[in-house]
């Protein structure tokens, strides 16, 4: 179990507050992680979450809107000077219209969210970054992409494009920051339980989970366990790769 345990590290979740970025918090607190520090834009979103999480270890609240680059640097400056060992960027928005509709500030909304705060939040937390990489044991940023950066989904052309940025700027960050000991990976997730997805799946939750090979829709721990193997030493080696979780979906 050593391999997957994250004991003594610290760990910053973006959106870490409900969906998929709480399945994530939970379970790198369940993997035994030292802090795990959640983040999103309502202060009361973040004091619920880590009073629910800290019933797994110890968890921290800063909330911040990761949407503009200066939210991005105040909420590393908050975050303070100690090392860094897991980052993950997971606070995500998405928009759909048609395309005659689709407009201009869901172009902004998605891309500064989804793909432009995992660019400067990372930046921001480099110097944390560095302190907690060590050789065999590297810091790791898990960027979290979306089969809809792979597959191509109608309607959401913000969201998907973003999505598919997120996987490409994960490989450019992986190739850059592996010589200092930071990996970079991506999770592209299939259909989760979420606030996103809510009304997706009431609507359709039984067809999109007849359709994915595994017959369900993901789990929490589905969730939990990619990210400990990619914040543990059992992922040290893996760097730049886009690993869907989605029951086989990307395979349709
Ligand atoms: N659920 C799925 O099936 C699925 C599938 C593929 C990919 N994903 C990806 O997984 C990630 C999480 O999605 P989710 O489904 O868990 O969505 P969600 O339930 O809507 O959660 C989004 C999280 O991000 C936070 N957030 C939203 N805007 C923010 C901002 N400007 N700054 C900081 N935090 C912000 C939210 O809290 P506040 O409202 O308090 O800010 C919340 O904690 C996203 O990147 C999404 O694209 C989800």
């Amino acid at each position: 179990m050593d391999l997957f345990s994250l004991a003594g590290k610290t760990a910053l979740v973006t959106g870490g507050t409900r969906g998929i970025g709480l399945m994530i918090a939970r379970g790198l607190l369940e993997a035994g992680a030292a802090k795990v520090v959640v983040s999103s834009r309502k202060a009361e979103a973040c004091e619920k979450a880590a009073a629910e999480l800290s019933a797994f270890g110890n968890v921290e609240a800063i909330p911040a809107d990761v949407s503009t680059e200066a939210e991005c640097l105040r909420l590393a400056a908050e975050f303070g000077d100690g090392p860094l060992h897991v980052l993950v960027n997971n606070a995500g928005a998405t928009w759909g219209a048609p395309l005659a509709e689709f407009p201009a500030s869901a172009w902004d909304k998605v891309v500064d969210l989804n793909l432009k705060a995992p660019f400067f939040l990372t930046r921001a937390l480099l110097p944390n970054l560095r302190a907690a990489a060590v050789e065999g044991d590297p810091a790791r940023v898990i960027n979290i992409g979306s089969i809809d950066g792979i597959m191509t989904p109608g309607e959401r052309y913000s969201y998907t494009t973003s999505k598919a940025g997120v996987h490409q700027l994960t490989r450019v960050l992986a190739k850059e920051l592996g010589p200092q000991q930071i990996t970079v990976n991506a999770v592209a997730p299939g259909p989760f339980e979420s606030k996103m997805m809510a009304a997706t799946l009431d609507a359709f939750g039984e067809v999109i989970a007849d359709t994915v090979p595994l017959k369900r829709i993901g789990r929490p721990d589905d969730m939990a366990g990619v990210a400990v193997f990619l914040a543990s030493r059992a992922g040290a080696y893996v760097n730049g790769a886009v690993i869907p979780v989605d029951g086989g979906l990307t395979t349709l």
